[in-house]
């Protein structure tokens, strides 16, 4: 257990919380908070979204624990906060909710887009919305809700609003729950990754200067291996030619390079959600070892979600023919795809990128003529949970 001090809705809030008590438990069970509903508790429905320092997280996969000194923010705490009032009102006009269990995360998530996007259309309001599902309205009026606001404050600004804008342009958050107008509380914007370990690899086998890279804290490790049945040296040459490595791995794209320099562009699809990052990245290796890492960090343009990575590959030969790639990914996200940094599903999808990487080595190896294109990694959230829980039930009766 330990012991977190927040503020909550405006109150200081003290608790001991256990290491595994996710937010959206503690809130409702600790603090009393109802209003926070949680569906999926898989990051996936929204349902739960809640303010964290001004910005939007999952309440179901994030930790308590990692809420320390943090403002939060419910449906209980809007209060009189301009955009959320208008809404409500908004909400209430065109229908946008039915049962209302998708209201809490819907609010939080429209007031966000509102604040962050001014000039947003219906097909961004959509996009922006697709982290929200929505069991029984439907979305026609929860987007013409969130349009209806964003109209009215082009027609009217509304200098409370645009204050809020501002301070988000400028990096500094804003807590939305009272005191209101000129008392509004300030903060600084966060500096470094906001998601915290799931799982340490520990110590790398990796060579000193090379080891030192996906060691960061606050950074998410996922590993996994597959084995390719060619000679380590053949595969080796293969995993240190960037343009090779980049045909194999789906979504990526390769703008430019200067030796082991590269610039592109990586593109996800996780069911409804899409990003697109662009970035650069960079290869460090130790031929001797078989070992190498790819430094490389981007941002997607629709979300303005930063990702900072590295992934860390090393060779180990089991046979004259048959070489294991060893593959650490370190991650961080940071803005509105953070959420999902730690989500089992978003783990489990990793790990299916890598599988696919290593199918789509091991073809171009056997025949380097293959077209250099990979589609776009994509993969439906209900296939992984169905995968998951198939993957427990083996492990619970083996
Ligand atoms: S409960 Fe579904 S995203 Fe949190
Ligand atoms: S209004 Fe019922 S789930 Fe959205």
């Amino acid at each position: 257990m330990k012991t977190i001090s927040l503020v909550v809705n405006g109150q200081g809030v003290e608790k001991a919380v256990s290491d595994r008590t996710h937010l959206g438990d503690f809130l409702r069970e600790q603090v009393g908070l109802t209003g926070t509903h949680l569906g999926c508790e898989h990051g996936v429905c929204g349902a739960c979204t809640v303010l964290s320092n001004g910005q939007p997280i999952r309440a179901c996969i994030t930790f308590a624990v990692a809420c320390d000194g943090q403002v939060i923010t419910t449906v209980e705490g809007y209060g009189d906060d301009p955009i959320m009032r208008r809404l409500r009102e908004s909400f209430t006009e065109h229908h946008a909710l039915q049962c209302g269990y998708c209201t809490p995360g819907m609010l939080a998530t429209a007031r966000d887009i509102v604040l962050r996007i001014p000039e947003a259309d219906e097909q961004r309001v959509r996009i922006e919305l697709s982290g929200n599902i929505c069991r029984c309205t439907g979305y026609v009026g929860i987007v013409a809700a969130i349009l209806a606001v964003l109209n009215d404050l082009k027609i009217a600004p509304d200098r409370s609003v645009e204050s809020l804008r501002d301070a988000v342009r400028s990096g500094r958050f804003i807590a939305s729950a009272q005191p209101l107008s000129d008392t509004f509380i300030h903060f600084e914007a966060q500096s470094g990754p906001v998601s915290a370990n799931t799982r340490a690899t520990g110590k790398s086998d990796m060579p000193q200067a090379l080891a030192q890279s996906g060691t960061q804290k606050n950074q998410t490790h996922i590993d996994g291996s597959f084995d390719l049945a060619f000679d380590a040296k053949t595969v080796w040459l293969f995993m240190t030619d960037l343009s090779s490595v980049a045909a194999c791995l789906p979504g990526a794209q390769i703008k430019d390079q200067v030796g082991h320099k590269v610039h592109g562009r990586v593109g996800i699809k996780f069911g409804p959600m899409s990003a697109s990052f662009d970035g650069a990245a960079i290869l460090e290796k130790d031929d001797q070892a078989f070992s190498a890492v790819l430094k490389g960090s981007g941002q997607d343009s629709l979300s303005q979600s930063r990702a900072t990575g590295d992934v860390l590959y090393r060779l180990e030969v089991l046979d004259q023919a048959l070489t294991r790639v060893h593959v650490d990914l370190a991650y961080s996200l940071q803005g509105p795809l953070a959420q999902f940094s730690r989500s089992g599903l978003v783990q489990e999808f990793v790990r299916r990128m890598i599988t696919d990487f290593g199918r789509n080595v091991s073809a171009r190896l056997g025949n380097p003529t293959l077209a250099d294109n990979v589609p776009v990694a994509a993969i439906h959230p209900v296939s992984i949970i169905f995968s998951m829980i198939w993957s427990r039930i083996k492990r619970l009766f083996s």
